[in-house]
């Protein structure tokens, strides 16, 4: 299947099975025009919700409730979602990107459908079904900012998954510290993927970038006017995860002192 049309059916799907959908082989013959959406088709029931102050994810000290760990993943798996989407958009809004760029970014999808079906299963052993409570547009907001690519890998990849390293592990610790083993497993794959998302957002922002500005520069501009480096960090900057995804580590201490 040609990535386009797959990139297509991703966004225009309104079972969650075909937003989980990906075949076995996929060509990039024909990238097409490029296409911009307002915003992704949804399944019935998982349509963006208004975020109200009151749906808050549990605290850490509240995570010894079974129920309310299954609200964390329930909102990781919104994320995850929201990935897909934003990843299957990229895919249609830029035919004219490198081919080793599209690949990357159709491989990054892939696992993220897989992330979706990773938390899914899991909420569902401590009793929740996706869909179940209110999806935000959250992250889609962003994407009618993202009219290249330098500015999709700098937002999407080297902001909102670099938090990931920091975030994943986190509620990985704390799902652990509860005795939620499994749930603790989980969190270690995903930062595990987070860790190599990260890393094609790095490789491609020194090809991408022009030669005078520095990488910190390149991807501080290409973020949004109200969007500022600390996004792409947690509470607590997780330098080695960081470290593994190539991140040199002058950037790390600029992160750091963000
Ligand atoms: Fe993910
Ligand atoms: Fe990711």
């Amino acid at each position: 299947m040609e990535i386009r049309e797959w990139a297509t059916r991703v966004l225009g799907a309104n079972t969650l099975e075909e937003k989980l959908f990906c075949p076995n082989e996929l060509t990039d013959f024909e990238p097409g025009p490029a296409q911009f959406w307002k915003e992704p088709c949804r399944p019935p029931g998982m349509e963006f919700k208004r975020h109200s102050k009151k749906e808050k994810l549990p605290a850490f000290h509240e995570h010894r409730d079974q129920d309310k760990r299954a609200v964390c993943l329930h909102r990781f798996a919104g994320h995850e979602l929201l990935a897909v989407e934003i990843m299957a958009h990229a895919l249609v809004a830029f035919p004219e990107a490198p081919i080793r760029f599209r690949r990357g970014v159709a491989n990054t999808l892939r696992e993220e459908q897989g992330h979706v079906r990773l938390y899914i299963d899991r909420m569902e052993a401590l009793g929740l079904k996706f869909g179940d409570l209110p999806l935000y547009r959250h992250f889609w907001s962003y994407v009618p900012h993202l009219t290249s690519p330098i500015r999709y890998i700098s937002v999407v990849s080297l902001t909102f998954e670099m938090a990931n390293l920091d975030f994943a592990p986190l509620y990985g610790q704390s799902f652990a510290r509860v005795g939620d083993r499994e749930s603790a497993a989980l969190m270690e794959q995903i930062l595990e993927d987070e860790i190599s998302h990260v890393s094609f957002g790095w490789n491609w922002l020194k090809k991408l970038k022009s030669p005078e500005s520095s990488e910190w520069d390149a991807w501080e501009q290409c973020l949004p006017p109200l969007m500022t480096p600390k996004r792409a960090r947690g509470f607590i900057v997780m330098e080695n995860h960081r470290t593994r995804a190539g991140i040199p580590q002058e950037w790390i201490e600029k992160l750091k002192h963000s």
